[in-house]
Formats: C-alpha cells, sequence, structure tokens
C-alpha cells in the first residue's frame, strides 16, 4: 500500500505504520510506501490522508509514454465496471520538486484526450479531488514521486481530510480543525444542540458551533474574540477546564476539547471522567503531542483500556489537514 500523509509528517506515518505491522519499504514527502498487502478491512491510520490499495509503479521518460502507461493501466483494472457518476480521477505529486506540478497536469491532459477517444463520456465524468467521505472510493489515483515515476491505483481509503474554507469573523485558524473535524465524524452540531467547549480562548470552536446554530459554553480563563465575542449562543464561563462539570452534571450533546496541555494529563484527568460518567454524546479533542511521543499516544488512545475503546460507540484519530504538531480524535457514545 502507498499512504499520503501532510508533507513532513511522513517518518511518523512510517513509524504508525511500522507498529502497525506494514512494514516501510520507502519514504518520500508526504507519502511512504509498504509492501505489505492492504488488508480488509483497512486498520486506523492516524496520519494517512489517502491510502492507495495494491500501487502499481509507472515509469517513462515522456509526456505522452507516461499517459499511455496510466491509461493501460485503468483499461485493466475498470474492465467491465460501468461507471455512470463523476468518478475520481485524482494527479498527486511531490509539490518540493519545481516543475513536476506543471508535467503532471500535462500527463493529465494527454490522459483525458486518450481516454476521450476511447470512452468519451467516462472522461467527461472524471473529476480531479477525493470524495468528501471517508471510506473506500474507486476511481484513478496517481501519485507521481518524481518526473518519470508514479504509482498507480484503481481503489484507495480515504481517511476523509480537507482544506477547509476560512471565514472572515473567525477568531482563530483553530475554526478551520473542527470545520474539518465535523467532515470526519460526518455529523456537525445543530440547532438546539449544547456544547462544552474546555479551553475555548480566542473562540475559533466555539463560534464554529455558534454559526451551526448550538448553544455553547466556553470554557476558558482567556478572553474570546471576534465572531465569538457578544455572541448571544456563546457563555463564556471563567474556569478550569479540569474542575468543570457539565450543569447539573447532565449529558451535553458535544464535548469540545483543545488544550495546550500535555496530552496524558488532558486523556487521564479530562476526558476519562468525561466519558465515563456520560457527560457527551459527541467529541472533538485535539491532542498536542509536543514533547510527548505520538506513537506511544496513539497506541494508548487504542489500547483496550482507552476510554474511547471502553465508553465510545465508535471514534476516529486523525492527523488533520489542519493540524500541525497535534492530531484529533472524533466520536460518539450513543
Ligand atoms: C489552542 S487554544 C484553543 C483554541 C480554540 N479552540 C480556538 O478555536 O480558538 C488553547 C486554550 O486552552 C486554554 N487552556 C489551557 N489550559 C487550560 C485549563 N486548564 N483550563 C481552561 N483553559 C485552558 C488556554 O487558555 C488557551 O486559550
Amino acid at each position: 500500500m502507498l499512504c499520503t500523509c501532510q508533507p513532513g509528517f511522513e517518518s511518523l506515518l512510517g513509524l504508525e505504520m511500522g507498529a502497525l505491522g506494514f512494514a516501510t519499504q520507502e519514504i518520500g514527502p508526504g507519502w511512504v510506501l509498504s509492501n505489505a498487502p492492504t488488508p480488509t478491512p483497512m486498520p486506523e491510520v492516524a496520519f494517512a490522508y489517502l491510502i492507495f490499495n495494491s500501487p502499481v509503479e509507472i515509469q517513462a521518460d515522456s509526456v505522452n509514454a507516461l499517459a499511455q502507461k496510466v491509461l493501460d493501466y485503468f483499461m485493466k483494472a475498470l474492465g467491465p465496471t460501468r461507471i455512470d457518476e463523476a468518478w475520481p480521477c485524482v494527479w498527486q505529486f511531490e509539490a518540493e520538486l519545481v516543475g513536476l506540478g506543471r508535467r503532471v497536469s500535462a500527463v493529465e491532459a494527454a490522459f483525458l484526450e486518450m481516454l476521450k477517444k476511447r470512452m468519451s463520456r467516462l472522461a467527461k465524468l472524471a473529476v480531479n479531488a477525493t470524495p468528501r467521505e471517508s471510506g473506500d472510493v474507486k476511481g484513478l489515483f496517481v501519485r507521481f514521486v518524481d518526473f518519470g515515476r508514479a504509482y498507480v491505483s484503481f481503489e484507495a481509503f480515504s481517511n476523509g481530510q480537507k482544506r477547509m474554507a476560512d471565514d472572515d469573523y473567525a477568531p482563530s485558524r483553530s475554526y478551520l480543525k473542527v470545520e474539518e473535524a465535523y467532515v470526519v465524524l460526518g455529523i456537525d452540531p445543530k440547532e438546539n444542540e449544547t456544547v462544552v467547549d474546555l479551553g475555548a480562548a480566542p473562540g475559533g470552536w466555539s463560534y464554529s458551533a455558534a454559526r451551526h446554530g448550538a448553544k455553547v459554553i466556553a470554557v476558558d480563563n482567556g478572553p474570546l474574540k471576534a465572531g465569538a465575542l457578544n455572541n448571544d449562543l456563546i457563555e463564556h464561563v471563567l474556569a478550569d477546564a479540569f474542575g468543570y462539570c457539565p450543569p447539573d452534571n447532565a449529558q451535553v450533546d458535544w464535548l469540545f476539547c483543545d488544550l495546550v496541555e500535555d496530552p496524558n494529563h488532558v486523556l487521564d484527568n479530562l476526558i476519562t471522567p468525561w466519558l465515563t460518567k456520560g457527560w457527551c454524546k459527541r467529541f472533538v479533542i485535539n491532542f498536542k503531542f509536543g514533547r510527548a511521543d505520538p506513537i506511544a499516544l496513539l497506541k494508548q488512545l487504542r489500547s483496550p483500556t482507552s476510554p474511547f475503546v471502553t465508553h465510545a460507540k465508535y471514534f476516529k484519530i486523525r492527523h488533520l489537514f489542519h493540524d500541525r504538531e497535534e492530531f484529533t480524535v472524533v466520536g460518539s457514545t450513543v
């Protein structure tokens, strides 16, 4: 399998894959190749964005020769499969290699021209974007790792990370993170729902939930700003997140938690009590790994004694497109 990730995080992705039993064959900027077969179902790989199942390496010197090889691969993999709707035809490349983007665009154009001659309707339905939902996807996935070398796959698994659109009133860039987390979870806060946002300031996550119509209790000793300040749907509570309990100890719809704190402290002294006491239906929690070992932390979050394993119906751990030295856990207890 070939896994892609945020450039700069390929070593961590390789270590995570190794810990899951997938030996690393080759690592490049934003990708890791393993010759281990892709298991079904695919285990969770937090640092992976898109996982190419059974990738095939192609090599050629010219644009047309590369396009022809991709076409030959695609026609063989497609076989008798009928495609009647828009399908992902995804072309990725190393942004670091100057000029590669132009070459890949030329190969893509040549490929589509060749495909049009054979199956014009199919060529018109091709869309160069991974689907918004996470899960198995079929189509054409091409990753150029050099000017004359690419990996292609007909099947892939998408972990659902996406670049999100900014909002002029959002008080922080963190806003993008929680918006992306809803996409991974497949659910977003709704009108009349209640959100407790621990470590809320300056208010990006609170503002996001309020924009979706939810009522928010924003817990932080720091000040709220921009769209989160004087927002009718946001109540600012000046308190320590670790001692905070929801009103009347009653279950709230959402727990948000985005504290700059040691992740083990957050897990043991905040998340564990919240999930054990059943205080939230859904959660979005960001763990900053900082000085902690992210691979050990992932192992702990997935271990049989983890509060996510013992108390959540399901959860997903993702290194989001908008995450840096951190990852985000989303899930539900109901
Ligand atoms: C990364 S910021 C949160 C950003 C926020 N999610 C947003 O979207 O704007 C972390 C926040 O955690 C708060 N924080 C850290 N420890 C805390 C604690 N024990 N109780 C409450 N807030 C805390 C800090 O004051 C800081 O505002």
